[in-house]
């Protein structure tokens, strides 16, 4: 087996002795075919460390996370997926502009994949960049009990970096003796701050570890692929510097106020010159919530100094991708308002005009989506006075449609009480203004995070045809409504 296939994949991986076995069988099939398997299937991990009880999850290939797809820009995949679960899966490609059939949102895309069903995913990814993959059929459930993983599509010319690391932020809500706690899609959940839950893991792992050595410089690649937690990494005694977001290169910046901030589903590439002292540990906190600060992670550096004295000076631009720029003079505006949720004291807020969106739309998709109880089928957000509740489904009929090339602008207006990560499928888009300020760098992004009352105008060329989902990725607040499809024919 040839170590560099594996790069950046977790220690773990090699630990755990089943899907060792699974994993080598699967890198097999790809070195031969240039096929990936990935069976979706109930496993066993252990999240907490050996010496704790583990944790009944739902994986890919047995592995928390999923094994990290490494994938070349511009060169064909063909990814399968069997699903092993006892309920439909499908897969979708977060963040790679897939042609549409491919964008695996079940009902809208293609149908959902059965139990004891395989679906073969077959896409180019246009850009080099980190990326990530998830269930997106009973989206709060499957991805909440682990289904996901990263993708790394790596740039055609190597980039100047010693060690290529790759953090995937998982969030869980276990119960005293190690299991995923019930209850999902409960309302208090759904109308408020989504399933934000107990436990973080960095690769599968509490209190991760990450051995550096003085020195080195590092491009570490973070994705949150929590259900609702919102992060702000502090790096302690060192200055990252970002790269990429949501797979995009930047202009190199330092982050805002010193600290990543990295809503569910975004993902951030930074630099990191490794200039600790030798057999010292650096934490990597996450503040994010008031008076909730935890150690996500940290340096341990090696008593042995890497073999230069000082840190690369190399350029950190990485080259930018082939993304179309949106003609703002000619582009075409639309408002998109976000409504609903709870304020203070539990009560829902008032949406204007919801009652349409639930009676119209609703009334059908409960009925056809087959869903359990609980808030999940129920309409607690609205986009435009209408919700779009579940995973995906056919009757889901487009709020706006554009023709192939337009350039677009949307208005994004959180008129909620709530932080909402809005991503959009299909598309990267630029940032181009928050609270009528130009935005930094009109930062490319899949993904916007807006704050409790933001207004956000972003930009794209509406140049993928198909049907696109736009929502929040908060996946209680997305079952419950705050989803939109956008048409591009
Ligand atoms: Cu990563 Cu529709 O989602
Ligand atoms: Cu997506
Ligand atoms: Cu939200």
């Amino acid at each position: 087996m040839d170590p560099r296939s594996i790069g950046a994949m977790s220690r773990r991986t090699f630990l755990i002795g089943a899907s060792t076995v699974t994993l080598v069988a699967s890198l097999r099939a790809r070195a031969d075919a240039s096929e990936i398997r990935l069976a979706a299937a109930p496993a066993k991990a252990s999240l907490l460390g050996s010496n704790r009880p583990q944790t009944g999850v739902w994986a890919y290939n047995g592995e928390i996370p999923g094994p990290a797809l490494r994938l070349r820009q511009g060169e064909p995949a063909r990814i399968v997926v069997e699903n092993r679960l006892a309920e439909e899966t499908t897969v979708h490609w977060h963040g790679v502009r897939v042609p549409n059939a491919m964008d695996g949102v079940p009902g809208l895309t293609q149908p959902p994949i059965k139990p004891g069903e395989s679906f073969a995913y077959e896409f180019t990814p246009p850009d080099a960049g980190t990326f990530w993959y998830h269930s997106h059929a009973d989206s709060l459930v499957q991805l909440g009990r682990g289904l996901s993983g990263a993708i790394i599509v790596k740039e055609r010319e190597p980039v100047a970096v010693d060690r290529d690391l790759l953090w995937l932020v998982s969030d869980w809500r276990l119960t005293e003796d190690g299991e995923i706690a019930a209850g999902f899609g409960g309302m208090m959940d759904a109308g408020m701050s989504g399933r934000v839950g107990n436990v973080v893991t960095v690769n599968g792992a509490v209190a991760m570890e990450a051995p550096v050595r003085a020195g080195e410089r590092i491009r570490l690649r973070l994705v949150n692929a929590a259900l609702a937690r919102i992060m702000a990494l502090r790096f302690d005694g060192h200055s990252p510097v970002v790269v990429s977001l949501d797979g995009q290169p930047c202009e190199p910046h330092a982050p805002e106020g010193g600290r990543v901030l990295l809503g569910p589903a975004m993902r951030a590439d930074l630099v990191l010159d490794m200039h600790g002292d030798p057999g010292r540990r650096y934490d990597v906190i996450d503040d994010f919530y008031d008076g909730l600060s935890y150690r996500l992670a940290r340096f341990a550096y090696g008593e042995k100094p890497s073999s230069r004295d000082h840190a690369s000076d190399a350029p950190l631009v990485l080259p930018r991708n082939p993304l179309p720029e949106p003609d703002l003079a000619t582009a075409e505006r639309h408002d998109l308002a976000l409504q609903g949720g709870m304020m203070g004291g539990g009560a829902l807020a008032g949406m204007g005009g919801m009652k349409g969106g639930m009676n119209g739309m609703m009334g059908g998709m409960m009925g056809g989506m087959g869903m359990m109880g609980g808030a999940r089928n129920a309409a607690v957000w609205a986009i435009n006075g209408q919700s779009m509740t579940g995973d995906g489904a056919a009757e889901m009929k487009p709020s706006l449609t554009f023709g192939r090339g337009r350039s677009v602008v949307l208005t994004l207006r959180n008129q909620t009480a709530w932080w909402h990560p809005m991503h959009l499928h299909g598309h990267s888009f630029r940032v181009l203004t928050r609270n009528g300020a130009a935005t930094p760098h009109r930062q490319w992004r899949d993904t916007v995070l807006m704050a409790p009352k933001d207004v956000v105008e972003i930009a794209f060329v509406a140049d993928n045809p198909g049907d696109w989902m736009l929502h929040c990725h908060v996946m209680d607040h997305q079952m419950t409504g705050l989803m939109t499809v956008l048409r591009v024919s």
